[in-house]
C-alpha cells in the first residue's frame, strides 16, 4: 500500500521501507564498466568440459551400448549375464549352460562363450544391462552378434527385451547358418518404455553354439551414428558450447598400477579388438563399490576426437607420464624405460594430425577420418606431484617440442590448490617455462566465495592456468553425501567471475566430474546426472552453460569505487565484450540473502538501450535439479531497458545474472 506513493520518491525511500519492514538493508551499489579498453583477450578455450569414465560416464553412459560385458572380457567373463535355469554343478538336462572359452592366440579379444542347449524350453541367457536397459516405446534398436554353429541342431536364436516380471517388450529372431564365425544383425522395436529392461536370449533346437560380441544400440544416437553416443547426453554438452574437451580423465589416465593405465593405442581400430580394462573407479570407494565397472573402450580416442569435432571444442588428451595414481600404488617407470610412454605421446600427435601416409595417420584414415583432427594441446600426466613428476615432464616436453614445436603442453600442479606439493610443482614448472599448468580444487562453497581473487596475483608472464578440475563440495571432498545444490552452483558462479577477470592468465577451465549414472556413480557432485532413459543438467551445469555461452572475446573492467567486485557486500562481477557478436556482457553474482540494488554505469562506448537480463536463482540454497524437476534451477531471460547509460538492476538474493546489450 505505502510502496506505490513511495515509488515516486525514488530508490532511497524504498530502501528505507525495506529496512523498516524486513530489518534488512537493500544495499545500493554503483558500478562502472569501461568499454573503451580491452584488458585481455579471452581465449576461445576459456570454458570447456572435462570427461572421465567415472560414474558409468562412458560404458553405461555416453557410449550408447546397452549390453554390459558384451564380449565376455570382464575378469569374471560371465559378469552381467544371468542363466536363471542353469546350475554349474549339474548336466542341466532340462536347460543348458554357457562355458567361457579362450580364443587361441587372440590377446585383445580373449574370450567367447559356448552355449550347450539340452532343452530349448528351459535354457535362458539374460543380460542385465548397466543397471538395466532403458528402452523407449516404438524406438528401434540395432542388434549385432557373432556366432558359430558348433554342433547339433540350433535353428533360431530368439532375442527379446523383457520387463521386470519377464513380460516380452519386443523381439527378433536370428537364424544361425554357419559352422564358422559369422556376424549377424537384426533390429528390435520396443513395445513399451521401460527403464530397467533386460535382454533375454533363448534358442530353438538343441546343440552347441558359440557366441561373442553381443551388442545392442539404439538407432537414434547422436548424429544417427551406428554404434554411437547417447543423443541426450551429447546434446547437453553441445548446448554448453564448450571451448575444449579434456579426455580421458582424471585418475583413469594413470591407473591404480602402471599396467592398468589408460593406453590410447589400445582404444583405436575395430571395437572388437579393443582390449578391456578394469575401471580404476571399480572398487576405489568402499561407500560405492561397483565391481562390474570395466572399460570396453568402445568410446576410445578416435571417438573422443570425433566428439570434440562435433562439439566445436579443442581436443585436449591427457596421457600417462609413467606414474601410476599416487593415491594408489604410485608405481614409477624408471627413467631409462620411459621412451615407450613418450613414444605414445608422439604417436598420438601423428594419429591426430599427420597425413594418411604416416603409420598412425593411416589408422585414423582407416577409421573414416582422413582429415586431421588439428590437435593443438597435449597433457602430460594427471594430478602428479613431486620430483619424479618434474623429471618425467621434462623428458616428455623435450621430445614433444623437438618434434612438434607448436604443440602446447599442459603440465600439472598436483591434486591440491595449495600446500607443499603444489608450491614445489609450481616453482619447478615455472623455472622450466611450462606453458599451461593444470590446477584442481574440490573445496567447500565458502572457499569458492572466498577465492575469487585467487588469480589476481598470478604472474602475467608465467605459465597460463588450466583450472582443470573444480567443484564445490557441499559436505567434504568426494563425500557420498555431497549435493549439486544451489549454494554450490552459486558459489562457483561467484568464483568464476574471478577466473574471467583473470583471463589474461586463466586460459582453460572445467568443472569435474562431468557425468554420473544415478544407479552407478562413485563420486558426487557431478555436472550432469542420467539414468537409462533420462538426463538433466544440475544447477552447476546451468552456471557453466551460462558462462560458456557468454564468454566474450575481450575482458573489460567493471569496478566499484575503483576496485573489482570480489565479494564486497557478497557481490561479484565481471564484464566482457564479444567483438564477433558485437555484444557487451555483464555478469553479476549476489551471494547475500538480500536483494541488492545495483546500478551499472556503462562508459566508453554506446550500446542499444534494450538488452536482455538472464537470471539464475532459486528460493533456497539447498534446492537442486532432479529427474522430477530438471529445470527447477534454470535461466530465465527477459528484456531489459537501460535508463540512459545506466543499467539499474534489482539483483535478487542469491542470484547469478547476465546482462547483455548490443554494441553500436
Ligand atoms: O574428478 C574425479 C577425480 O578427482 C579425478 O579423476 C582426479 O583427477 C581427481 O582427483
Amino acid at each position: 500500500m505505502i510502496i506505490q506513493p513511495l515509488r515516486k520518491l525514488g530508490l532511497k525511500a524504498l530502501f528505507a521501507v525495506a529496512l523498516l519492514v524486513t530489518g534488512h538493508a537493500i544495499a545500493q551499489q554503483e558500478l562502472i564498466v569501461d568499454m573503451s579498453k580491452t584488458i585481455a583477450k579471452i581465449q576461445p578455450t576459456m570454458y570447456g568440459v572435462f570427461f572421465e569414465d567415472i560414474n558409468f560416464a562412458a560404458d553405461g553412459g555416453l557410449y550408447a551400448e546397452m549390453i554390459k560385458n558384451r564380449s565376455f572380457e570382464f575378469d569374471n567373463p560371465l559378469m552381467g549375464w544371468i542363466q536363471p535355469n542353469s546350475d554349474r554343478h549339474s548336466f542341466n538336462q532340462n536347460s543348458g549352460i554357457a562355458s567361457v572359452v579362450n580364443y587361441i592366440g587372440n590377446p585383445t579379444n580373449k574370450n567367447y562363450i559356448r552355449v550347450k542347449v539340452n532343452n530349448d524350453k528351459g535354457y535362458e541367457l539374460i543380460n542385465e544391462g548397466f543397471r538395466g536397459m532403458g528402452i523407449k516405446k516404438d524406438a528401434t534398436y540395432n542388434l549385432y552378434l557373432s556366432a558359430l554353429k558348433k554342433s547339433g541342431y540350433i535353428k533360431t536364436i530368439k532375442v527379446q527385451f523383457i520387463g521386470e516380471n519377464g513380460s516380452v517388450l519386443g523381439e527378433t529372431n536370428i537364424v544361425p547358418t554357419s559352422p564358422d564365425w559369422k556376424e549377424y544383425t537384426s533390429q528390435i522395436v520396443a513395445t513399451k518404455t521401460e527403464a530397467k529392461a533386460q535382454l533375454k536370449i533363448t534358442f530353438e533346437g538343441t546343440g552347441e553354439i558359440d557366441l561373442d560380441m553381443i551388442s545392442l544400440f539404439p538407432v537414434d544416437t547422436w548424429k544417427g551414428r551406428k554404434n554411437g553416443l547417447r543423443k541426450d547426453l551429447v546434446q547437453l554438452l553441445y548446448d554448453m558450447n564448450p571451448g575444449f574437451l579434456r579426455f580421458p580423465g582424471g585418475c583413469i589416465v594413470e591407473g591404480r598400477t602402471l599396467e592398468q593405465r589408460y593406453q590410447w593405442k589400445k582404444t583405436v581400430g575395430p571395437v572388437e579388438d579393443r582390449e578391456h580394462l578394469i575401471n580404476r573407479w571399480n572398487t576405489e570407494f568402499s561407500h560405492k563399490l561397483t565391481p562390474d565397472y570395466f572399460q570396453s573402450f568402445g568410446l576410445g580416442f578416435f571417438e573422443y576426437f570425433l566428439l570434440s569435432e562435433d562439439l566445436g571444442a579443442e581436443p585436449l588428451p591427457i596421457l600417462s607420464c609413467g606414474m601410476a595414481c599416487q593415491f594408489n600404488t604410485g608405481e614409477l617407470v624408471p627413467m631409462e624405460e620411459l621412451d615407450p610412454y613418450i613414444q605414445d605421446a608422439l604417436d598420438l600427435i601423428e594419429f591426430a594430425n599427420s597425413s594418411i601416409d604416416t603409420p598412425w595417420g593411416k589408422i585414423r584414415n582407416s577409421m573414416g577420418h582422413p582429415e586431421p583432427f588439428n590437435l593443438k594441446y597435449i597433457g602430460v600426466g594427471n594430478e602428479q606431484w613431486g620430483p619424479d613428476y618434474i623429471e618425467r615432464y621434462k623428458a616428455f616436453a623435450k621430445a614433444i617440442k623437438d618434434k612438434y614445436p607448436t604443440m602446447i603442453i599442459v603440465s600439472g600442479s598436483g591434486p591440491f590448490p595449495e600446500g607443499d606439493y603444489f608450491e614445489y610443482g609450481w616453482e619447478a614448472l615455472k623455472k622450466l617455462q611450462a606453458e599451461i599448468v593444470d590446477e584442481h580444487y574440490y573445496k567447500s562453497p565458502q572457499w569458492f566465495r572466498d577465492n575469487a581473487t585467487r588469480y589476481d596475483s598470478y604472474d602475467r608472464k608465467g605459465p597460463k592456468i588450466f583450472a582443470g578440475e573444480y567443484a564445490a563440495q557441499s559436505v567434504a571432498i568426494a563425500s557420498p553425501l555431497n549435493k549439486n545444490n544451489w549454494e554450490c552452483a552459486l558459489s562457483e558462479a561467484a568464483f568464476m567471475t574471478g577466473l574471467e577477470r583473470n583471463a589474461e592468465v586463466v586460459h582453460l577451465t572445467s568443472y569435474a566430474p562431468l557425468m554420473a549414472h544415478a544407479d552407478g556413480w562413485q563420486w558426487t557432485p557431478d555436472m550432469i546426472w542420467f539414468n537409462n532413459l533420462e538426463s538433466y543438467g544440475t544447477a552447476n551445469y546451468q552456471v557453466q552453460k551460462m558462462y560458456a555461452n557468454n564468454s566474450g572475446t575481450d575482458l573489460l573492467s567493471i569496478k566499484k569505487d575503483g576496485k573489482p567486485l570480489i565479494g564486497q557486500d557478497n557481490l561479484y562481477a565481471s564484464a566482457v565484450k564479444d567483438i564477433n557478436k558485437k555484444e557487451l556482457i555483464i555478469k553479476l553474482v549476489n551471494t547475500s540473502n538480500n536483494n541488492q540494488n545495483v546500478t551499472v554505469n556503462l562508459s566508453g562506448k554506446k550500446v542499444s538501450s534494450k538488452g536482455t537480463m538472464t537470471v539464475l536463482t532459486s528460493e533456497s540454497l539447498v534446492d537442486k535439479n532432479s529427474f522430477e524437476t530438471p529445470d527447477k534451477i534454470s535461466p530465465k531471460e527477459s528484456t531489459f531497458k537501460l535508463k540512459g547509460k545506466k543499467a539499474i538492476v534489482d539483483l535478487q538474493a542469491n542470484s547469478f545474472v547476465i546482462l547483455k546489450f548490443k554494441l553500436i
